[in-house]
C-alpha cells in the first residue's frame, strides 16, 4: 500500500508557482485572487484563511471581502462586479456556501467566467464536459494531478465517484470520463452502494460523513481516494473513509489530512496564475 501525498506535492507545486510569480513580477504583473466570505462559518473562515496563506507565500496578491450573514445579494453582485472590472484581480473565489436568501446560482453566474478561478460557472462547466480548455474545480482536479504524480493513469479504470455534488462530485466524474475512466456516480438516492464501490479500481468518495466506506465495501488492490473532511468530537480530523482498516486492502490510498486537502490549495493558485498569464497575453495583442 502506498500513500498519496498531497501534502508534499502541494509545496512543491507551490514552489513553482512563486517562480511563476516571480518571472510575472518581472513584467510588472503581480497575480490577484478577490476572495469574498459572506457569514462566520467556521469551516469556510478556515479555508479562507488558508487560501490566503497560501497566497501570500506563493506571491500572489489576495483580499478578502468580509461581509456578515445579513448581506442583501445586490451587494454581492456589486462587489462582483467590482472585481470583474478590476485589472489588478485575475481570480475572483466566492466561499461557498451562502446564506439561504442568497441565490447561489445567480452570484456564480455574476463572476466573469475569465476570472473563474472555482469552474463553477457554467460557462466553464460546460467547457470540461465538452472535454474544453477552461477552469477546472480546484479539488477533482488535484485529484487528477495527484493520480498523475505517482504514474497512475485511469484509462480504462473502473471508477466509482461517490458524491454527485457540483463542486467535487460532477467535475470529478468527468475529468474521470474525459481520461477515458469507466464511470460510476453515486448519491444519496444509490440504492445498495457497496455494489457499485465494490466494482470499483478507483474509488474517490467526496461526501462528508466519516465511516461511510468500510473494509466490505472496497475491492481489493483498489486506489482510494479520501475527499471526506469531518471534524470528530474527539477533534480528530477523519475523511469519509475507515482508513485504518481499509487501507491494508489498497494499492494507494490518501491520508486525511494530507491527501487531497492541501492539493485542492495549489490548485487555486494554479488556476489564478493561469488567469494572470491569461492576462498578460491579452496586454501583449
Ligand atoms: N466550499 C467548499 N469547497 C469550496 C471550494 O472549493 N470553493 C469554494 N468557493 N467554496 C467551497
Amino acid at each position: 500500500m502506498t500513500l498519496l501525498d498531497g501534502k508534499t506535492l502541494s509545496n512543491s507545486i507551490q514552489d513553482e508557482i512563486k517562480q511563476k510569480t516571480d518571472k510575472l513580477r518581472e513584467k510588472n504583473i503581480t497575480a490577484g485572487l478577490a476572495v469574498i466570505l459572506v457569514g462566520d462559518d467556521p469551516a469556510s473562515q478556515s479555508y479562507v484563511k488558508m487560501k490566503e496563506k497560501a497566497c501570500d507565500k506563493a506571491g500572489i496578491y489576495s483580499i478578502l471581502h468580509k461581509m456578515p450573514s445579513s448581506i442583501s445579494e445586490e451587494k454581492i453582485l456589486e462587489i462582483i462586479a467590482m472585481m470583474n472590472k478590476n485589472s489588478n484581480i485575475d481570480g475572483i473565489l466566492v466561499q461557498l456556501p451562502l446564506p439561504r436568501h442568497v441565490n447561489q446560482t445567480k452570484i456564480i453566474e455574476a463572476i466573469d467566467p475569465a476570472k473563474d478561478v472555482d469552474g463553477f460557472h457554467p460557462f466553464n462547466v460546460g467547457r470540461l464536459v465538452a472535454g474544453l480548455e477552461g477552469f477546472v474545480p480546484c479539488t477533482p482536479l488535484g485529484v487528477m494531478r495527484l493520480l498523475n504524480r505517482y504514474n497512475i493513469d485511469v484509462k480504462g479504470l473502473n471508477a466509482c465517484v461517490v458524491g454527485a455534488s457540483n463542486i467535487v462530485g460532477k467535475p470529478m466524474m468527468n475529468l474521470l470520463l474525459n481520461a477515458f475512466a469507466t464511470v460510476d456516480i453515486c448519491h444519496i438516492y444509490t440504492k445498495d452502494l457497496a455494489s457499485h464501490t465494490k466494482k470499483a479500481d478507483l474509488l474517490i468518495v467526496g461526501v462528508g460523513k466519516a465511516g461511510l466506506i468500510t473494509e466490505d465495501m472496497v475491492k481489493d488492490g483498489a486506489i482510494v481516494i479520501d475527499i471526506g473532511i469531518n471534524h470528530l468530537q474527539n477533534g480528530k480530523l477523519v475523511g469519509d473513509v475507515d482508513f485504518e482498516n481499509v487501507a491494508p486492502k489498497c494499492s494507494f490510498i490518501t491520508p486525511v489530512p494530507g491527501g487531497v486537502g492541501p492539493m485542492t490549495i495549489a490548485m487555486l493558485l494554479e488556476n489564478t496564475i493561469k488567469a494572470a498569464e491569461n492576462r498578460t497575453y491579452q496586454d501583449n495583442v
